[in-house]
């Protein structure tokens, strides 16, 4: 058993950090007693309190005394003021997670002066607990520490583990920011729906279930996206005529630039 009355302090209880407490609670994971959640606002977290029944606290050092295990989930720009704060406060802490994005463990670490840090990278359909998180740990992170962190990143979904520091800026512009691109494609396929003449629920309807069903149906077959795609596409057939002008419109390019520039960023904000 990962877990054994161990208690979890969720610094930061904003949508990721409320996510990852329902996903532990409804999968049974852990018992509400043993989560105690921190964030400024009191009727946010009295909210909390009434829907999970957790323990909360506006004094993030008052949630970490006493905790086995600690989760950063603040806003990246908070963290500057947050890992002070939690200074000298949490060096018997067995589990550090950080769902922070561009943080690096050393920061972290050294910031805390506590080297059993794990740092991830889930993304928001985690909310439902169809997310996939990218997650690292520093060398002194023990075996049982892992399990425990893949049981909490596993409230969210699935989960990847990578070797190498560097691969979390990267999934931060892969699977991180993934869903926005997802988001914008679908925007834009239910307004050409619009504009040729569906009502817009319709259009909305034959998006979503387009999208989901392309999905479940690449996962299930295990063919290659290109295999799939020419079983669409009759010569001189309408998919070939839509593909043709999306490929002459850079498509393709556009998204990997965008991958990259978000990936640049990632890079420029943890430095
Ligand atoms: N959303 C995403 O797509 C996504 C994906 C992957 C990773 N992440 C990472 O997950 C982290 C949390 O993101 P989120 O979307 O959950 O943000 P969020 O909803 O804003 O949650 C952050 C929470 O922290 C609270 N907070 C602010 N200052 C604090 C302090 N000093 N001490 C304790 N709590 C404080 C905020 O309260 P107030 O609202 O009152 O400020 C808020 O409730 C971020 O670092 C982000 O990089 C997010």
């Amino acid at each position: 058993m990962a877990f054994n009355g161990e208690t979890i302090a969720f610094v930061g209880a904003g949508v990721m950090g409320e996510a990852m407490i329902k996903g532990l609670l409804h999968q049974e994971l852990l018992q509400p007693a043993h989560i105690i959640a921190s964030d400024p606002r009191a009727k946010h977290l009295e909210t909390l309190r009434e829907r999970y029944d957790i323990r909360v606290t506006t004094d993030n050092v008052e949630a970490t005394r006493g905790s086995d295990v600690l989760v950063l989930s603040v806003k990246p720009q908070v963290m500057s003021k947050v890992l002070p704060e939690l200074r000298g406060h949490v060096d018997s802490i067995s589990l550090i997670v950080s769902i922070v994005a561009g943080v690096p463990l050393k920061t972290i670490a050294e910031s805390l002066l506590n080297v059993r840090v794990v740092r991830s990278m889930p993304n928001t359909p985690g909310q439902i607990g169809q997310g996939i998180t990218v997650w690292t740990a520093a060398p002194e992170v023990g075996g049982n520490q892992r399990k425990q962190a893949e049981i909490l990143l596993g409230a969210l979904g699935e989960h990847i583990y990578a070797n190498d520091e560097s691969f979390l800026d990267m999934a931060t512009a892969l699977s991180g920011s993934g869903p926005a691109y997802v988001f914008m494609f679908m925007e834009a396929m239910v307004d050409a729906g619009v504009h040729m003449g569906f009502a817009r629920r319709d259009a909305e309807k034959l998006v979503t279930q387009t999208l989901l069903g392309s999905v479940l149906y690449a996962q299930q077959s295990g063919l290659h996206p290109a295999q799939l795609r020419n079983q669409v596409t009759s010569p001189g057939g309408t998919t070939a005529a839509a593909l043709h002008e999306m490929e002459k419109g850079g498509l393709r390019t556009v998204l990997s630039e965008g991958v990259w520039a978000a990936y640049r960023r990632s890079q420029a904000l943890g430095q």
